[in-house]
């Protein structure tokens, strides 16, 4: 697959995309005989009755249905779905994955580190293309590569993403995943809950932050293979069937429920021209939202290149007991508030009202520090941010790649207290 494939522009939009010539039907969706011949079916990803602005859903035109397929019979499932561990009030942080000796695929490379009912994140470490195919029931699939580009390619056309985009697949859509690099590792975020969007921007205005037009969905794109092996994920558990044929044969669609693309370096990043460092809020990409305002069930949070201008302000982000709960991983370089420790492919979890903030050496350093304008530059970290607590994995806590030393790096946050009592 190469690079340069076609996209259409925007976040949500009702898109519609023909691989052959009068794949779609004119004036209707679902006619009695299609003109080419292909069977139209329905893939609705929201309930049909919500308000029509939350309404996802998408028509496509395929050579079969999906519909013709064998029973699935639970496979084997690794460290994909494994159950979760006790609830750890602790704060955690993680060396990267490795790259498997043995041959993994990208499902098969994916290993669960925790989650909540709002969200599972997984990670994964893969090396070879899939050939099988995957979807899952359980929610969509945000997907973060940190080393390798994916070739994804879906029922409704093929994405091409590299380390520093992301792209998001949603609940139920077939995908196959080929790594064009040979080895791929990176994070994914498995929402159970509302889809992603675009958050609201209140006194910022209509632009800024992500911006609608740069987010990036596939054009219809089909094959007539062979058969093919399907899995999928269903409540945590992992099942398979095989195909006399490829899922890939939608010739046409029209819709809003697609995958989609984004690039991180297309972030419009607000700060403070004054002082005083914002919430991490402002670096908020997408956002699953839950019934009550403002409070999520995932909001996607990068941390991009940019100016620090801050006056008379402690740069570095603050010391943090947060009723939300924080995951974080690392694309490239070193994180602003954690200089070492804190590696690309790793990543830390600093659960609900856990104290948290710069380690010991990056505070000492920023109140020394000459306040000019700095850029922030080389490294990208992202933030999972869920206000549902996330259990580790008994994985994720029984690993050696947990750092169990991860205290240690506020130890020696010295008492500076110049005052005197009475
Ligand atoms: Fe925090």
């Amino acid at each position: 697959m190469s690079a340069d494939l076609r996209y259409q522009s925007g976040f949500g939009n009702e898109f519609a995309t023909e691989a052959v010539k009068g794949g779609l039907p004119e004036g209707q969706n679902s006619p009695q005989r299609h003109p080419l011949g292909l069977y139209a079916e329905q893939i609705s990803g929201s309930p049909f009755t919500v308000p029509r602005k939350e309404v996802k859903r998408t028509w496509v035109y395929r050579i079969r249905p999906s519909a013709d397929h064998p029973s699935y019979r639970r496979i084997d499932q690794g460290l994909f779905g494994a159950a979760l561990g006790e609830p750890n009030p602790n704060r955690l942080r993680w060396d990267p994955l490795p790259i498997p000796d043995a041959p993994a695929d990208f499902v098969s490379g994916l290993v669960t580190w925790g989650g909540n009912t709002g969200v599972s994140v997984h990670l994964y470490a893969a090396n070879r293309s899939m050939r099988r195919v995957f979807w899952d029931a359980d929610g969509e699939l945000l997907m973060v590569p940190q080393q390798g580009a994916l070739a994804i390619e879906t029922e409704l056309g093929r994405l091409h993403v590299r380390p520093g985009e992301v792209a998001v697949v949603p609940r139920g859509m077939r995908m196959r995943v080929g790594l064009p690099d040979r080895e791929a590792r990176g994070y994914v975020c498995e929402n159970h809950g509302t889809p992603f969007r675009l958050p609201d921007l209140g006194p910022i205005g209509s632009n800024g932050l992500a911006n609608p037009r740069d987010f990036q969905a596939p054009v219809a794109w089909f094959e007539e293979t062979g058969p093919t092996e399907v899995v999928q994920k269903f409540e945590n558990t992992l099942w398979a069937t095989e195909l006399d044929r490829s899922p890939f044969d939608v010739v046409a669609w029209h819709g809003n429920y697609v995958p989609y693309k984004y690039d991180l370096a297309r972030f419009m990043a607000i700060n403070t021209v004054s002082f005083d460092h914002c919430d991490p809020s402002i670096f908020t990409v997408l956002t699953s939202p839950t019934d009550t305002p403002g409070t999520a069930n995932c909001d996607f949070v990068i941390f991009p290149p940019r100016w620090m201008v801050a006056e008379h302000t402690f740069r570095p982000p603050w010391f943090h007991r947060n009723v939300m709960n924080e995951f974080m991983g690392l694309i490239h370089g070193a994180y602003e508030s954690k200089a070492h420790g804190f590696q690309p492919g790793g990543a830390s979890l600093h659960p609900c009202m856990s104290a948290h903030g710069p380690d010991a050496a990056v505070t000492e350093a920023a109140m020394a520090a000459e306040l000019k304008p700095a850029r922030i530059e080389g490294a990208l970290a992202f933030m999972f941010e869920t206000r549902q607590i996330i259990r580790p994995s008994r994985f994720a806590l029984e690993t050696s790649l947990l750092q169990r030393d991860y205290d240690a790096c506020w130890q020696g946050l010295g008492s500076h207290f110049a005052g005197r009592r009475g």
